[in-house]
C-alpha cells in the first residue's frame, strides 16, 4: 500500500488495545509514547517493581533463564532493530556515528523532503542500497533463522518482525519475515500501486519513473510520519498479543508503534526478553533484559 502521513495527534491514540483491534493502523514516529506511565501499560510496568531488577542475578544466571525460556515457549515473536545489523557493519540510526547523527531525516527520510527534492533524497537512498552489497548477515541473523527452524520443526510458531530495512534477515535464511519499515531493496510509485523489487541492481538512470502512470518511483521505505503498511502491522501485532514469548532485539524501542508491540506482548501476558547492549525504555518493562551484543547473545542462548 502507499503509506500516508499523518498528525503526532493520530498517534497519541494509539493505545495497546487500540493497536489491538483489528482494523489498526500504525504510524512511523519516535518520542511521542516512550511508555508513558499515563498513557499505557508497558509504562505501568516501570511504575512497578522493576522486573528486570527483581532478578538480581547475575548475567550468566538471567542467559540461563532466557534460555529456559525460549525452549519453553511454543510461540515466540520477535522484534529487531538496527542494533542486530550493527555487527554487520550497518550503521544503526541513533547515537554516535548513527545515521541521523550526520544527516537530517526531514530532509532524506520524509514525504515532504522527497517532495522538495526527490533526486537527492533518491542518491541518499541509492547509496545506502548500493552499500549493503557486499554486507554479511552475522551471528544474531542466523541465531534468529535457526530458532525459527527449530521452532517449526517442532510445530511452534515464530513470528519476526524487523524495523530493518537491509533484508539480512532474509539474508540468514528467516522466512516471512515482516517487515515494518518496508525494504531498501524494492521502490514504488510515489502515485499508483506499482511496486517493483530491485535488490541490488544498478539503476544507471537516476530516479526512476513508474512504467504505469510516469511518476518518480521511490524507495519502499516506510518514512517517517507515515503510514506503516496495513497487513504488515495487522500481523505483527496478532502475534505480539498471540505469543507466550516476546525478545525485543537491537531496537532503542523509541519509534513508534513498533516499540508498541512490546507493550501488546506484555498485556496479553507473554514473557519478555531485550537484547541490547544498553538499557532502553523497555529495560524494566520486561522480564529479563540482557545487555550485550546481539551476535554474542543470541548463539548462546540457543546453545
Ligand atoms: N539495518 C537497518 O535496516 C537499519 C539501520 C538503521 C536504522 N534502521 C531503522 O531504525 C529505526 C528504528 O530504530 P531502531 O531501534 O531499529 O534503531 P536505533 O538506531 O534507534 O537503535 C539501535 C539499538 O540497537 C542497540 N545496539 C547497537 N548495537 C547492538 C548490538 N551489537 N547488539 C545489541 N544491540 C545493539 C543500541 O543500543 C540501540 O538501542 C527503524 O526505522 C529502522 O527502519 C534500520
Ligand atoms: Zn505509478
Amino acid at each position: 500500500m502507499i503509506p500516508r502521513t499523518t498528525t503526532s495527534a493520530a498517534a497519541e491514540n494509539a493505545k495497546p488495545d487500540w493497536l489491538l483491534a483489528q482494523t489498526i493502523t500504525g504510524f512511523y514516529l519516535h518520542g511521542h509514547r516512550q511508555f508513558n506511565p499515563t498513557t499505557n501499560l508497558a509504562a505501568r510496568c516501570i511504575m512497578a517493581p522493576r522486573k528486570g531488577e527483581l532478578l538480581n542475578v547475575e548475567n550468566s544466571r538471567k542467559i540461563d533463564q532466557a534460555a529456559e525460556l525460549i525452549r519453553q515457549a511454543e510461540r515466540i515473536a520477535v522484534l529487531s532493530g538496527a542494533g542486530v545489523s550493527a555487527e554487520s557493519g550497518v550503521s544503526t540510526y541513533r547515537g554516535a556515528g548513527g545515521i541521523w547523527s550526520g544527516f537530517s531525516a526531514e530532509e532524506l527520510a520524509s514525504p515532504q523532503g522527497f517532495a522538495r527534492d526527490p533526486g537527492k533524497v533518491w542518491r541518499w537512498h541509492d547509496e545506502r542500497r548500493m552499500g549493503l552489497r557486499n554486507i554479511q548477515p552475522n551471528a544474531a541473523h542466523r541465531a534468529l533463522a535457526e530458532l525459527q527452524h527449530r521452532l517449526e520443526a517442532r510445530g511452534g510458531s515464530f513470528v519476526l518482525a524487523t524495523q530493518n530495512i537491509d533484508g539480512l534477515h532474509q539474508a540468514a535464511g528467516s522466512n516471512n519475515v515482516l517487515e515494518l519499515h518496508g525494504t531498501i531493496l524494492a521502490i514504488h510509485c510515489s502515485a499508483c500501486s506499482h511496486r517493483r523489487h530491485i535488490g541490488f541492481e544498478a539503476i544507471d538512470e537516476g530516479l526512476p519513473r513508474c512504467p504505469n502512470c510516469g511518476e518518480f518511483m521511490r524507495p519502499d521505505i516506510v518514512w517517517f510520519g507515515e503510514q506503516l503498511p496495513q497487513d504488515v502491522w495487522t500481523a505483527a501485532a496478532r502475534a505480539a498479543g498471540a505469543c507466550r514469548l516476546f525478545m525485543t532485539i537491537g531496537t532503542s524501542a523509541v519509534v513508534y508503534p513498533a516499540a508498541g508491540l512490546i507493550e501488546i506482548a506484555i498485556a496479553a501476558g507473554a514473557k519478555t526478553i531485550e537484547v541490547n547492549l544498553e538499557e532502553t525504555p523497555a529495560s524494566h518493562a520486561v522480564d529479563i533484559a540482557l545487555h550485550g551484543q546481539a551476535g554474542d547473545l543470541l548463539p548462546r542462548l540457543l546453545s
